[in-house]
């Protein structure tokens, strides 16, 4: 069995295929998949679907591109939101500084205000960063007893070991598939296997020999294998050790 610990299942690219999308990754023994949210239309969505169908979760959060149209109010929402017993996490949430490098303050703020929810509530975060590593890593020192997942991780295989020091997973998805995924393979080797997650972040970043495509979460499997051979160990070990660390993480 595997879980895919990041799939935008609530997506427009999914609104007319979704059966087609869950059963395929149902055929592959990809059982248990988190609709991740990131907007107040997604965030809803994830919650439909995951009271629809029995294996799909829900995390509810405000991606930092978002971050300078978020108010006081919306927090309130979310809130509310994640006292669903199917909502298992906050987030996406972050920093992203290729997106958009104008709102950093704005960014910081929604970030911290999701870290404190997620404290107070005591849910995972589910934490985007791009070209943010330092900022990221520099809002998140300055809280104790963190639990959450680098989703995606872009980072480098350096930093690896201080976002585990702040109680932090490390999530891979597509890139490490990729011909020239040098970093994400290192970040592969380096990853202990108890810290390590898998994701497809579907429909985006799809992985090799479907690089390019609209991704979806059957095709966890083949980053499944590529991290197995990365780290010599058999498929079946990745499956259960990431599955677990899921399990663990969400309380599911
Ligand atoms: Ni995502």
């Amino acid at each position: 069995m595997l879980i895919d610990t990041h799939v935008h299942l609530n997506s427009t690219e999914f609104k007319d295929n979704v059966d087609e999308v869950i059963n395929r990754a149902l055929d592959q023994d990809v059982n248990i998949m988190i609709v991740v949210g990131f907007d107040h239309k997604t965030n809803l969505k994830a919650i439909e679907l995951a009271e629809r169908y029995p294996f799909l979760y829900a995390t509810v959060g405000y991606h930092p591109t978002e971050a300078k149209t978020i108010t006081e109010q919306d927090f309130v929402l979310l809130q509310e939101q994640l006292q669903h017993k199917k909502v298992v996490g906050i987030g996406e949430c972050g920093l992203d500084f290729y997106w958009d490098k104008e709102h950093v303050t704005e960014q910081v703020q929604v970030f911290k205000r999701h870290i404190e929810l997620s404290l107070e509530l005591d849910k995972p975060l589910v934490i985007h960063m791009r070209d943010a590593s330092e900022a990221t890593f520099n809002v998140l020192k300055e809280y104790k007893g963190l639990k959450g997942i680098m989703h995606s991780y872009s980072g480098s295989a350096e930093m690896v070991s201080q976002f585990i020091e702040l109680g932090l997973l490390i999530s891979l998805g597509g890139p490490v598939t990729f011909k020239n995924g040098h970093k994400p393979k290192q970040v592969a080797l380096v990853v202990p296997l108890d810290k390590l997650l898998i994701e497809t972040d579907s429909p985006y970043l799809s992985p090799h020999p479907f690089r390019g495509k609209t991704n979806e979460p059957a095709r966890v499997t083949l980053v499944a294998e590529e991290i197995a051979k990365i780290k010599q160990v058999s498929f079946e070990k990745i499956a259960q050790e990431t599955t677990n660390n899921a399990l663990h993480l969400f309380r599911i």
